[in-house]
């Protein structure tokens, strides 16, 4: 009998390429997801790609109703949460939305999880609950202090230590944390990728979009870093090494006892420069930059000590920048508006 995962958010761009991975592996999949940031054609493309169905329910994790439905009508023995607001500038103008969505939507899900005495989750958290560290501290790994800049960062911490303080209040919990780097890239067929709406804040779907012509060019925010090439440094991770990552933690879930994080990067880091030319090489197209100022509460250097989740996860990144920079631009170029209005 197959067991089935809840996904909320699942939509999304690393939720889209997760459910791909958790259907092909054989899991049932139930997403709810309130299509605020995301494309019910999304869900259509990620069934066409793994040659199976999955259930969904379009709401959000605060609707008590929605959430009663998911757990009522499909069940579930596993859940893994994506669905979160997840833009740092975005975080500064509206703090309330943020803890809102991101920490009372957490509240309202484990609430509906303890009701329906469902205690396995993989919780999406990221690499931003680290801030800016030292010089020197990277490669991070899970033990590195932990001291978020912005409310978006503030949100995923303030979620990881309830996590903790649910697990240790009561037995039977059994909860990850995955700490993601940079996400970037899209599903080798072209098919599904990242679809931002309105005006890209990371920078793979800005050098994307500036391929493709939506946007004029890139905007590089800060030259003057002290790295190699004076900016600034990250780790890009293949999003479907990040779905895979989950499926891993997924797996490991029936031996977890309370809550755990994990790193998950590729423990090399890459400056903006390098993306642009790996985007260059990818997509053949020459992409003008305009030099600007630092963005406010951008770190120099982030990237990941990952052994721990090569350890017990048996999980490492396979894919390279390049990689990234091939899928992403076989997706942006085949999709130029994403999946459309
Ligand atoms: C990377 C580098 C920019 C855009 C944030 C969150 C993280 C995750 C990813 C959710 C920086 C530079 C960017 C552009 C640029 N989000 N850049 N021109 O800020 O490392 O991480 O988004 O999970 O949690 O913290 O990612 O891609 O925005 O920026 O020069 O048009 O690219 O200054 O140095 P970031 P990013």
């Amino acid at each position: 009998m197959a067991e089935r995962v809840l996904v909320t958010g699942g939509a999304g761009f690393i939720g889209s390429h997760t459910c791909v991975e958790l259907l092909a592996a054989g899991w049932d999949v139930t997403v709810i997801d309130d299509l605020s940031n995301s494309s019910p054609e999304a869900l259509r493309r990620v069934q066409e790609l793994a040659g199976r169905e999955l259930r969904f329910v379009e709401g959000d994790v605060l609707d008590e109703a929605a959430l009663k439905q998911a757990f009522d009508e499909h069940g579930c023995s596993a859940v893994i949460h994506f669905a979160a607001k997840k833009m740092v500038g975005e975080s500064c103008s509206d703090p309330l939305g943020y803890y809102r969505t991101n920490v009372g939507g957490t509240l309202s899900l484990l609430t509906a999880m303890r009701r329906h005495d469902v205690r396995r989750l993989v919780f999406s958290s990221s690499a931003t609950v680290y801030g800016d560290p030292a010089p020197g501290a990277c490669p991070l790994a899970e033990s590195a202090p932990l001291r978020p800049s912005n409310p978006y960062g503030h949100t995923k911490l303030c979620v990881e230590r309830l996590l903790r303080d649910l697990a240790a209040s009561e037995d039977g919990w059994q909860i990850l944390s995955l700490r993601y780097f940079n996400p970037a890239g899209a599903h080798p067929s072209g098919r599904i990728g990242e679809a931002p709406r309105g005006v890209p804040e990371n920078l793979l779907p800005s050098l994307m979009q500036a391929a493709v012509g939506r946007l004029p060019q890139l905007r590089v925010f800060g030259t003057d870093y002290p790295t190699r090439d004076g900016t600034a440094i990250r780790d890009y991770l293949h999003v479907v090494d990040v779905a895979t990552g989950h499926l891993r933690a997924l797996d490991r879930l029936p031996e977890v006892e309370g809550c755990t994080e994990y790193n998950l990067g590729t423990g090399r880091g890459v400056t903006v420069f390098e993306v642009l030319e790996a985007v260059r090489r990818a997509s053949g197209r020459e992409l003008s930059t305009v030099v600007e100022g630092r963005r406010p509460g951008d770190a120099t250097a982030v990237w990941a000590d990952p052994s721990l989740a090569e350890q017990d996860l048996a999980w490492k990144a396979e894919r390279s920048l390049d990689d990234i920079c091939v899928d992403a631009w076989r997706w942006q170029s085949a999709n130029p508006e994403g999946y459309g209005s």
